[in-house]
């Protein structure tokens, strides 16, 4: 079952059922206000990080107990997503895992090699691995449809490492779609919410692809 749809997820969330969900893997905004290519085209929701905390601080409710939401954040907001979750939400902080990207990106001084994933707990989630580290290793995308495209591989070490077969995935911000490709190749079930019209489209012709 792929279910995708287009709108805010802080909205489109209310409809989904208390603790119907076995993991939340997303990737919001980050709150850098940064804009891409030649349009200088902005990311919805980017103009800071309230609405990324507001979505997560929501999937507390959506997601069963013992169960763990992983998130895509932004080192430099780091202090604060963490404070804020310890401070407006149940989620037990659990660690961070360093995506290490293996090539370097443009740029000077330290150039940028590796993002981060929080590791938010509800209960006290089982795994299904023993030996995953929390450090991965997985490559950029090199030319990707969305400017914050995540890998498929990665994507689907931690989905596997967080749930079994049949297990339902929710992405609240779904971008081009990669959690739900990711989810449907390993038979998860996955509801993606996208706001913005070009990337729910895009996200949908993925599945479509996929499936
Ligand atoms: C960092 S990107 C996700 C990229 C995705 N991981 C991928 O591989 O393509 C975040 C996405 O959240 C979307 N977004 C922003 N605010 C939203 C909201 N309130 N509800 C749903 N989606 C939203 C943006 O349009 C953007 O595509």
């Amino acid at each position: 079952m792929i279910d995708i749809q287009h709108g805010c997820c802080l909205s489109l969330m209310g409809s989904l059922p208390d603790r119907s969900v076995d993991l939340v893997l997303t990737d919001p905004p980050y709150g850098n206000r940064e804009t891409y290519g030649r349009a200088k085209r902005a990311i919805l929701g980017d103009e800071h990080p309230l609405v990324a905390l507001s979505a997560i601080a929501a999937c507390y409710r959506v997601l069963k107990l013992n169960r763990v939401c992983l998130c895509f954040i932004n080192m430099r907001q780091l202090p604060f997503v963490e404070g804020f979750i310890a401070r407006y939400t149940n989620f037990k902080i659990r660690d961070v895992v360093v995506w290490d990207k293996r090539d370097m990106a443009l740029g000077r001084g330290f150039r940028k090699r590796y993002e981060l994933i929080l590791v938010l707990e509800k209960g006290r989630p089982t795994y299904t691995s023993r030996s995953l580290a929390n450090v991965l290793v997985s490559k950029r995308i090199p030319r990707p449809t969305h400017p914050h495209e995540k890998p498929v591989d990665l994507l689907k070490t931690l989905i596997e490492h967080a749930t079994t077969p049949g297990d339902l995935v929710l992405d609240p911000f779904m971008g081009s779609g990669s959690t739900g490709v990711a989810a449907w190749e390993l038979g998860r079930r996955f509801i993606g919410i996208e706001l913005d019209a070009t990337y729910f489209d895009l996200a949908r012709r993925r599945l479509q692809q996929a499936a």
